[in-house]
């Protein structure tokens, strides 16, 4: 028995869903995986979750939804707190709306996902090593196949936690730099890992968002909101992984599908 996983990286807004409306149908034909997850934290204009668009994505396949730091709009709090298939990172403050990790069940076949956030050049969190590895113990209890989207800006850090969980999941996945890296690798105890997986959103955009208005923050330094960019075409950026019965990884490869280059 051999598991197959798909993992987005990062949807951002309109264009994200677009991407994944129009070029996930592909994905799933050509590896029939048996769980898709994907990073929601900026599909909402940009800036997290809402509940429409939550259920709109799980409407495309997707059966876990991950997040991270731009998960926290209060008014997806109730949908945070019920939903057992919208996770937030699990290292965040005691009392912390919502939930860190879950076991979703498909024909008789569980997956745990872990989501996790990085505390270098981001929020002093709580320890994202040790709270991990203490949850895919708990996880191992019920399951051996478990996925970790471990949201960080720092390589270092991300690179870290694949080795530090290595043997213990099935795959370390990063997020949040919305630019996928081309280190994707099983590791020495059988721990698929990539240090980005990428971003479904607008090719012409810094990260997804409007590049005129990236420049003039950055030329500026005068903080600003950014805009999601709408215009122009969209790109799908993910990760494919099989795992076999004991939860070890047999392969990993990264997607790119560019909208109009199918
Ligand atoms: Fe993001
Ligand atoms: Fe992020």
């Amino acid at each position: 028995m051999e598991v197959k996983i798909v993992f987005l990286g990062d949807i951002v807004g309109n264009s994200g869903r677009r991407a994944v409306r129009e070029m996930l149908p592909h994905i799933l034909e050509k590896y029939k995986p048996d769980f898709v997850v994907a990073n929601g934290e900026n599909a909402a204009g940009g800036y997290g979750l809402t509940q429409k668009i939550a259920e709109e994505l799980f409407s495309y396949g997707i059966d876990v939804l991950t997040s991270g730091n731009h998960i926290w709009k209060r008014e997806f709090f109730p949908y945070l707190e019920k939903s057992s298939r919208v996770l937030r990172p699990a290292n965040y403050g005691e009392g912390a709306p919502g939930r860190g990790f879950t076991i979703v069940e498909k024909k008789e076949i569980k997956l745990g996902v872990i989501n996790l956030e990085g505390r270098i050049f981001m929020k002093p969190l709580n320890n994202p090593y040790i709270l991990g590895k203490e949850i895919a113990l708990k996880i191992k209890e019920e399951t051996p196949f478990i996925l970790v989207d471990f949201h960080a800006e720092a390589t270092s850090e991300k690179i870290g936690l694949g080795y530090y969980l290595d043997g213990m999941v099935s795959v370390v996945i990063g997020t949040h730099t919305h630019v996928q890296t081309s280190d994707a690798r099983i590791l020495e105890k059988g721990t698929a890992y990539i240090t980005d997986a990428g971003m479904c959103g607008a090719v012409e955009s810094i990260i997804g968002m409007k590049k005129e208005q990236a420049i003039e923050m950055y030329l500026t330094q005068v903080p600003r909101k950014l805009e999601v960019e709408k215009k122009g075409i969209v790109k799908l950026e993910g990760v494919y992984v099989e795992v076999n019965s004991e939860g070890k990884a047999k392969r990993i490869e990264t997607f790119r599908l560019i909208e109009n280059q199918l």
